[in-house]
């Protein structure tokens, strides 16, 4: 059965999904970075949903959404002078801090782990989503497990349909990739790069940071290979596409700035017409899940620089390229 998808902006549809939360429903809403599948954070079971609905491993630890910075104290120990600084600097927006976690967090939410990963959302219908539940949201992305994250509500409703209880759409995500993950445990480090860049983080803490948990050494809980994969084959070249497709088979092109020349490729997305790094993550999710539809035997990715959101948009075709070609796992 189809999903119940009602607009974001519809009051009635924000009552509606506010008291959904608190009965233990499970409702996706919009952020800037993907759609995010949201249960209250302090009922277990309705967080057990959400790994049900994206056969989710309950290894891999959720993300607890706040609607301000000042919540931050009911889940995790904030104290931190950092938390301050680059809340102060960064939230709302997308970047997930790491921190010790209070006892009243479920164990479900974070795996089991003494630490419990939280961000304020940058986007006017998660926060008032947030504010109509009153409670803090553990919410994953909202796509099946391993699969490429959603940017739309199409893609969330395609992809879970009415194992959710209801869908609110707010349109096309504005960042694209994911929220980047810096755990503040000790020494700052960046488990995920995502939608703030490293230099940013950098610059703002005055330290350099490492990048722990890639793809070529997963490390940390949820930096499991398995992730943002296509059905179809996909492999990163090693510079800008030649002219011509290889020879033999229906080969789609992800290319960053421009189409090549030659018409033997059968399909060809641009990212960034404009070449920004930005452009490109906001339409990176949506042109894989395109390539992804178009029956191809094989995708080719050209790579982009690794600056700014560049390394979040490498890490993510990296995934990519590790596990594609495998189906996903099948829903529950
Ligand atoms: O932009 C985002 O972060 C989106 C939107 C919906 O907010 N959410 C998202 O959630 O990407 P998810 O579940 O797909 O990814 C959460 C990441 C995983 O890599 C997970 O392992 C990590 O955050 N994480 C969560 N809690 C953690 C913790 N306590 N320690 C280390 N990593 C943690
Ligand atoms: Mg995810």
């Amino acid at each position: 059965m189809s999903a119940r998808v009602l607009s974001a902006k519809d009051p009635g549809a924000r009552r509606e999904a506010g008291q959904l939360l608190r009965s233990g429903g499970i409702v996706a809403f919009p952020t800037e970075t993907v759609y995010g599948l949201g249960a209250n954070a302090f009922d277990p079971e309705a967080v057990a949903r959400v790994f049900a609905v994206k056969a989710r491993p309950s290894l891999d630890p959720l993300i607890v959404h706040l609607a301000d910075a000042s919540d931050a104290d009911r889940v995790a120990r904030a104290d931190d002078p950092r938390v301050a600084r680059l809340a102060a600097r960064f939230w709302p927006g997308p970047l997930t801090l790491v921190l010790p976690r209070r006892p009243g967090v479920p164990d479900i939410v974070t795996a089991g782990l003494d630490t419990v990963a939280i961000r304020v959302p940058d986007h006017e219908d998660a926060l008032a989503l947030l504010r109509e539940a009153g409670t803090p949201l553990a919410a994953p992305s909202a796509n099946p497990f391993g699969y490429v994250s959603p940017t739309t509500a199409r893609h969330v409703a395609d992809l879970l349909g009415d194992s959710v209880d209801l869908v609110l759409d707010g349109g096309p995500c504005r960042v694209g990739v994911e929220s980047t993950v810096l755990s503040l445990v000790g020494p700052a480090v960046i488990l995920r790069p995502g939608g703030v860049s490293r230099e940013r983080l950098e610059r703002e803490l005055g330290t350099p940071l490492a990048v722990t948990g890639s793809a070529e050494r997963p490390r940390a809980p949820g930096q499991l290979l398995r992730h943002y994969a296509t059905r179809t084959p996909l492999r990163i070249l090693d510079g800008p596409a030649a002219v011509l497709p290889p020879p033999g088979g229906r080969v789609g092109l992800l290319a960053f700035r421009a189409a090549p020349g030659g018409s033997g490729w059968a399909v060809v997305e641009v990212l960034a017409p404009d070449g920004r790094a930005t452009t490109a993550a906001a339409r990176l999710f949506a042109a894989l899940r395109r390539l992804d539809a178009a029956g191809l035997d094989a995708i080719l990715a050209e790579p982009c620089d690794e600056g700014g959101l560049g390394l979040a948009i490498m890490d993510r075709l990296r995934r990519c390229a590790a596990r594609s070609g495998e189906p996903p796992q099948p829903l529950p």
